[in-house]
């Protein structure tokens, strides 16, 4: 595996399956790490697990708070952090919107409140972060951008394996995760020079599915099972380390194949 020796990484929402997973990993690597979550279990969780680790910082931040994300960039800059790689990989997925325990609404009782939040965070909080890089960062030093999409980006989703599942796919994710893809176009041309954007876009990664479920999203990937959160982390420190210079505006799927059947 490529050292991150040299490399400090800016995560947003690293406190879930795929964060921490990147966190651990990034520390093993050599890498300092500087994680952003929002108050509560998680970010507790990630104080009580990294805190002690002296290559590891911690901050509160909200991605579609715009006064937020102000504050966290002024406070780990003021705070002797260089980041030269950030990650937007905080998320609101369908079932995160369902917290209250309320049924998973079908596309007909989608409100637009449950949209809007899931636009805001998915992607206003990369264009927050991203602006705020280019308020403060870009051209001081080289740096990597990795813009967290989905395999429900560019493909449409089965909708027939959510049935009787107590969640279905929800319409304002694939459409953020497709648009996050647009911020990196667009990014990797406006800072061509300065820095590099890509697209990870992780498959269906196991996070105690049921039996039946694992079943019917295994029978879309070439595979024949779901990703560990290992394996999508493998390609989330290649594109953090200098094996990645030359790579910039893709769209990487780790997947399984599901994109290419
Ligand atoms: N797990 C999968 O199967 C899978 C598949 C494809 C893509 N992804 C993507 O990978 C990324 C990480 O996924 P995960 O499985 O770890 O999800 P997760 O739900 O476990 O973690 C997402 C994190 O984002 C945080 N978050 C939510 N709203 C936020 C906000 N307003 N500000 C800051 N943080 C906020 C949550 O607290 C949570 O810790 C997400 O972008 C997700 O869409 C995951």
């Amino acid at each position: 595996m490529n050292s991150l020796s040299g490399k400090t990484i800016f995560l947003t929402g690293s406190g879930g399956v795929l964060g921490t997973t990147y966190v651990r990993r990034m520390l093993d690597a050599g890498a300092k790490v500087v994680a952003s979550e929002l108050k509560g279990a998680r970010y507790d969780g990630l104080h009580d697990t990294f805190g002690k680790n002296e290559n590891f910082a911690l901050y509160e931040m909200d991605v579609s708070d715009e006064d937020a994300v102000t504050e966290t960039f002024n406070r780990f800059l003021g705070d002797g952090h260089k980041p030269n790689v950030f990650f937007n990989n905080a998320s609101i997925t369908g079932e995160m919107l369902m917290k209250d325990g309320a049924e998973f609404p079908d596309f007909a009782n989608t409100t637009l409140a449950s949209w809007n939040k899931t636009l805001d965070v998915n992607l206003t909080g990369p264009f927050l972060v991203a602006r705020e890089i280019d308020r403060q960062i870009i051209g001081k030093w080289d740096l990597k951008l990795i813009n967290i999409a989905s395999m429900y980006a560019l493909r449409a989703p089965h909708h027939d394996i959510y049935d009787g599942m107590p969640f279905k796919n929800f319409s304002a994710y694939q459409a953020t995760k497709a648009g996050v893809h647009g911020i990196t176009l667009w990014l990797a041309s406006y800072w061509r020079k300065k820095a590099t954007v890509n697209t990870l876009a992780p498959g269906a990664v196991f996070n105690g599915h049921s039996e039946e479920f694992q079943k019917r999203v295994s029978s879309l990937i070439m595979q024949d099972r779901m990703a560990q959160p290992d394996e999508i982390a493998d390609v989330a420190l290649f594109l953090s380390s200098n094996a990645a210079n030359h790579m910039t505006g893709q769209f990487i799927n780790v997947d399984g194949g599901y994109n290419a059947w």
